[in-house]
């Protein structure tokens, strides 16, 4: 992969959760990378961190080990769960989850191609264990790509709890997009099933990091600047028949997960922040 497409900073996050494993716990994250790769993106990852902020490495970690939590809690409180995970990249959650369940992983196809590829090598040699994993290529931002995960909840998952992570992403998306995926996430989830993911505020459009990032998505993915979906807390409020079980940041979770206090000064880090959403009946 990395054609310097937006998709590349799939690599970018998984290189911040093996730097920081202590807290991430992927043990997986760096076995995603073909050896050939690793120099490209470990040199990608340090050009990011000179250049837009040097904290990649804790934040990522600290996502990964919020979403882990919800889901191993998800996972443990319904025998019949399965996940869903939305633009999955290069995330190891079927992998690191202490109880195995279903997992279906949707991303661009080329991700899923070489995922899928990946996948197969690591399990053959012994280093992933060996779980259930479905992969969907498509493209949430058509229709007929929202369509197949319609079917998968509509058909292969129709009355099961299910877990739907939105994970790095939802910023790179627009509004009528992330409608639309909420449209098929309340069609396709029985009550009691759970939306996870991350945004980012509408305040960031003046924030030193956030301005590199355009910069450096820009110069690295050519992913335009006016592109960005920012939305708060407010806006996740409103979504239909689903109400906030949770909401968190990345600052306020890392004393729960790191034990330090890097991050508490907002001007130095990019402000990302969690929500936890049930569907209702
Ligand atoms: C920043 S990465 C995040 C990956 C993963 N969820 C994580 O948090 O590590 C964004 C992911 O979204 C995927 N993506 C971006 N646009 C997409 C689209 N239109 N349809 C499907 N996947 C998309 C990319 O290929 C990439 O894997």
């Amino acid at each position: 992969m990395l054609r310097q497409h937006i998709s590349d900073r799939s690599f970018l996050v998984a290189e911040s959760r093996a730097r920081r494993l202590d807290v991430s716990r992927d043990a997986y994250a760096r076995h995603w990378m073909p050896p050939t790769r690793l120099s490209a993106v470990a040199s990608l990852w340090d050009d990011f961190s000179r250049e837009v902020y040097p904290h990649d490495d804790l934040e990522l970690a600290i996502r990964n080990r919020f979403f882990l939590d919800r889901l191993q809690g998800f996972a443990a409180a319904h025998e019949d769960a399965a996940f869903v995970n939305v633009c999955a990249g290069l995330t190891s959650y079927p992998f690191l989850l202490e109880r195995p369940i279903p997992c279906f992983e949707c991303d661009l196809p080329h991700v899923v191609r070489f995922k899928q590829r990946r996948m197969a090598e690591l399990s053959s040699s012994g280093i992933l264990p060996r779980r259930s994993v479905s992969f969907l290529g498509l493209d949430v931002l058509r229709e007929d790509g929202r369509h197949q995960i319609q079917s998968l909840l509509d058909t292969k998952l129709a009355n099961r709890p299910t877990f739907v992570l939105l994970e790095g992403v939802s910023y790179l998306l627009n509004f009528g997009v992330l409608e639309a995926l909420f449209d098929v996430f309340r069609e396709g989830q029985s009550p009691g099933s759970q939306v996870a993911m991350d945004f980012w505020m509408p305040d960031l459009r003046q924030h030193p990091v956030f301005l590199r990032l355009q910069k450096f998505f820009g110069t690295h993915f050519g992913f335009p600047a006016q592109d960005y979906c920012l939305f708060d807390r407010e806006w996740i409020g409103r979504i239909r028949r689903y109400r906030m079980l949770e909401s968190s940041s990345v600052s306020s979770s890392e004393q729960s997960y790191a034990a330090s206090t890097v991050l508490s000064n907002e001007r130095e880090i990019l402000p990302e922040n969690y929500a936890l959403l049930e569907r209702l009946s």
